[in-house]
């Protein structure tokens, strides 16, 4: 049933089958990535969490071995939530949130040399409760580093009335933990929540790294994902400084231009010492669609994260990811004029597009349009100096009326000849846009089975475009060549 569903990825990774959320434990070890995942394989729906996992060589196409946390009786009764993989010396080591009842609390389980059989802690879990004296609005997900002779760990968390934070923790075994205190503390409690930079009341998946120049005052990045009573926001970042037991921002940023689409992102240094970044593309369907389909939620595809000038991140699809190019289906050079040119057609392609723009002009990418326009998703860039606005307009993306259409944009920079260098993945409902190093993450739900064409328009840009049609590397499709 499932293969059958047209809005199912081919080349992104996504869940043998049910229900698929954030990246965990992500890992390169003895030149082998491992993805782990937040999976529940009896039913696309989120319930008694387990972590998933798959092995690669190549970080774009994953074999899936056996599920590494299933909840047992005790503190993940409930579920094996979001955590992370270190090695204590050689002992691969996993930190998550045990789900019990309502609450999360860390817990550990250790692993065998290739990471397939797990061994949960007797000790668990290993911090009994939340800080002391606060009123937390919830209590999970795992930073976890190693600093000199000590571990830290960061919890995400909230302080009611205040905003989102991260607690930090030090600890010599891994086993017993010392609170030193909020890292930072954002303002979402006082703040308007339907800003796209929203701090939240709540950060989840809290992933902090140093990225910058030693001296630079964006040197360090907190990542973390805005939630509040139960919804999903968007995935924002710090830049700053961490020093000691605080850290001091420099800038807030948002991670992804589409919100919730991108979200719980985790992040990793491979072997190579590549900053590499996974998200969970998040459904933009019903649940009871997503149950008809048998599947839901996506893996994105690697990212490389590396500083850009203004100190921001600077986001790209790793390079292993041009690997799975098929075939060149379009390389052009062409100006644009008011009318809409037809440049490719499919919905499992990678187009790469070097947009040269007039200051006050605008470029349209259609994807995903039907023949007769009753269905299309629209970007556009709309230039500004040195800035342009990329807005997502998902108005005409279905004729299906329960799917999402909120509109999304942002900025992204111009570069000093005018130009943007643009990249656009589509995957059947997965849409992933890079512009200028700023990503846009979607999901679009057409119900035409020619809903395929890929069309250009902007009075006067200048346009160098390259399409390749896609691999799959959905399980199964080796035989099916
Ligand atoms: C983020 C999240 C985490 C949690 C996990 C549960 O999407 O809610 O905070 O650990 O998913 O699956």
């Amino acid at each position: 049933l499932a293969a059958e569903d047209p809005h199912r990825p081919v080349f992104h990774f996504t869940a043998p089958a049910g229900w698929l959320n954030d990246p965990n434990g992500l890992t390169q070890r003895g030149g082998e990535y491992h993805l782990f995942y937040q999976f529940n394989p009896d039913a696309p729906v989120h319930h008694r969490i387990q972590w998933g996992h798959a092995v690669s060589t190549d970080l774009v196409t994953w074999r899936d071995v056996p599920v590494a946390l299933t909840p047992t009786e005790g503190p993940d009764v409930d579920g094996c939530w979001s955590g992370v993989l270190v090695y204590d010396g050689d002992v691969p080591t996993i930190v998550y949130s045990g789900r019990h009842g309502d609450r999360e609390l860390p817990c550990i389980a250790t692993g065998s040399d290739d990471l397939l059989v797990w061994t949960k802690d007797a000790g668990n879990p290993v911090i009994a409760a939340p800080p002391e004296g606060l009123e937390v609005t919830a209590f999970r997900d795992h930073s976890v580093w190693r600093e000199g002779d000590v571990w830290r760990q960061l919890i995400g968390s909230g302080i009611r009335g205040q905003g989102g934070t991260a607690f930090l923790y030090e600890s010599l075994d891994l086993r017993s933990w010392t609170y030193l205190g909020p890292l930072l503390v954002g303002d979402g409690a006082g703040s308007d929540p339907a800003a796209p930079d929203w701090t939240g009341t709540m950060w989840e998946c809290v992933d902090l790294f140093a990225l910058g120049d030693a001296d630079s005052a964006h040197r360090d990045i907190l990542v973390f994902s805005a939630w509040n009573e139960g919804i999903t926001h968007h995935p924002l970042y710090w830049s700053g400084r961490y020093e000691g037991e605080r850290f001091t921002p420099a800038a807030l940023h948002r991670l992804d231009l589409g919100g919730r689409y991108f979200y719980a992102p985790q992040s990793f240094l491979d072997e190579s010492g590549r900053r590499v970044m996974f998200g969970w593309l998040q459904e933009g369907r019903s649940d009871a669609a997503a149950v008809a389909a048998g599947w839901s939620g996506v893996m994105s595809l690697p990212r490389l994260v590396t500083p850009a000038p203004d100190g921001s991140l600077h986001q790209r699809p790793a390079p292993e990811v041009d690997a799975l190019r098929a075939a060149e289906v379009a390389d052009r050079a062409l100006t644009l004029g008011a009318e809409e040119t037809e440049v490719a057609r499919g919905d499992e392609l990678d187009i790469e597009a070097r947009l040269t723009i007039p200051e006050g002009g605008v470029v349209a990418i259609v994807v995903r349009a039907s023949d007769d326009d009753a269905e299309r998703t629209v970007l556009r860039l709309r230039r500004t100096g040195d800035r342009a606005e990329l807005s997502l307009d998902r108005s005409r993306s279905s004729l299906n009326g329960d799917v999402d259409v909120t509109p999304r944009s942002g900025e992204v920079p111009v570069d000093a000849e005018g130009a943007v260098e643009v990249r656009v993945l589509v995957d059947h409902s997965a849409v992933e846009v890079f512009a200028g190093g700023v990503p846009l993450t979607t999901r679009v739900y057409p119900t035409r089975a020619d809903a395929l064409g890929i069309r250009l328009s902007g009075e006067g840009v200048a346009v160098h475009l390259r399409a390749w049609s896609m691999r799959s590397v959905a399980r199964g499709a080796e035989g099916a060549e």
